[in-house]
């Protein structure tokens, strides 16, 4: 059970487009990538049902049958073009896409419906990977740090991972030590930056940090982002699209432009500078509050191709040293597909997939429900 080839499918809080590997584990071999940039019109329907608004039923059903549709016919061309042998693949792990994630009412709700993937492919299908760490108390999130732990933690040097998605999370592994392991959503990574950039230039995010690079980063904004109460809550914690989102930043620029009126000129690409100081910042107090002195610091999800933010996270913590995870053969791009290849593979072998010191779940579970080819 444990040879043959896993498919991953992933698509986060960014909504860019959803990613599909096939790998293999022990040791790790990615065989096939594949993304699929989203439709218009169904991203705009999914980012539409990440907060409340009218008839949300009817429209979930209806972006839940195309999204799975969309998944579907992906991997059958991510098999065809790769010439995989379908009889070698063992299941497919699909997160699906986040609508609404409320650890505190105890819901996190992927759509992409499991029973169409498996009928549009013909393979089995693990799914709602989130759901059962969060009956067991949990925020459901972040689950990425079991498979960092798998893959990255060493017995000799301190490592963190840290995933720049839509949100950051980091998981911590301290060096030789197993069970010291933790992680969270440090807040957002690429999310605000992506919207603002949309908003003022039409380009739906900013190549390497090039437009952030052009601007100059303001104080009086960026510690009035920092004081969401995000930042001082303890973890467990995860976070989303609910907390952080266009209209609560135009809400924070409004607010210090009442508050000083010399900051009515604040240019787009200075506020550009500001949120991507923002997410750096985000970070590195994260890991400054870790007990950790030094290692590395591996970056993993789209935002490690920016290189300005890449820069402002090294120049605050110089102790550390930032590495690719391309350099262990796993390019950013494809870490947190592969990380639910190899949940759903966990869930194959009846082993847990969560870890309770960073979901806040009383215990390991096994995560996400089968469907069958
Ligand atoms: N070359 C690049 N320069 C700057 N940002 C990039 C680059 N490539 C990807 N990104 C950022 O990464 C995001 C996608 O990251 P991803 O890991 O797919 O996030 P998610 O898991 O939320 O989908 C994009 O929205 C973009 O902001
Ligand atoms: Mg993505």
């Amino acid at each position: 059970m444990n040879q043959g080839l896993y498919i991953g499918v992933m698509s986060g809080t960014s909504l860019d487009g959803v990613d599909l590997v096939a790998v293999s584990f022990e040791p790790l071999k990615l065989h096939a990538t594949l993304t699929i940039p989203f439709p218009e019109q169904l991203r705009n329907d999914l980012i539409d049902l990440t907060l409340p608004a009218d008839n949300e039923i009817e429209r979930m059903g209806v972006a839940d049958v195309a999204l799975a549709r969309l998944i579907g016919e992906s991997i059958n061309r991510l098999i065809a073009e790769n010439h995989l042998d379908k009889s070698q693949i063992r299941t497919v792990g699909s997160h699906g896409q986040t609508i609404r994630h409320r650890p505190e009412a105890g819901f996190s709700l992927q759509i992409g419906d499991p029973n169409l993937i498996a009928e549009v492919t013909g393979l089995p299908v693990v799914a709602d990977f989130r759901r059962r760490d969060m009956a067991a108390g949990g925020q459901g999130a972040p689950l990425v740090p079991a498979f960092h732990q798998a893959i990255f933690q060493d017995q000799m040097v301190h490592r963190i991972t840290l995933n720049l998605g839509g949100m950051a999370n980091i998981s911590v592994l301290p060096a030789g030590q197993p069970d010291q392991v933790f992680g969270y959503d440090t807040g957002p990574a690429n999310i605000l930056m992506d919207a603002w950039c949309f908003q003022e230039t039409g380009q739906t995010f900013d190549q390497d940090g090039a437009w952030a690079a052009t601007g100059q980063m303001n104080e009086a904004l960026l510690s009035q982002l920092l004081s969401h109460d995000y930042f001082a809550r303890p973890f467990p914690k995860s976070t989303g699209r609910e907390d952080f989102n266009l209209e609560w930043l135009q809400q924070q620029i409004d607010d210090v432009q009442l508050s000083d009126s010399s900051l009515d000129h604040i240019s787009p690409q200075d506020i550009q500078a500001t949120l991507l100081q923002f997410t750096a910042q985000t970070v590195i107090d994260a890991i400054l509050q870790t007990d950790l002195a030094t290692g590395e610091l591996w970056l993993c999800g789209g935002g490690a191709y920016n290189r300005t933010l890449w820069h402002a996270i090294a120049n605050g913590i110089p102790q550390w040293s930032l590495k690719s995870t391309l350099e262990i053969g796993l390019a950013p791009t494809w870490v947190e597909a592969t990380a639910f290849a190899w949940l759903a593979r966990q869930r194959m072998l009846g082993l847990s997939g969560n870890l309770p010191a960073v979901t806040g779940a009383q215990g390991l579970r096994i995560l996400g429900t089968l469907t069958h080819r």
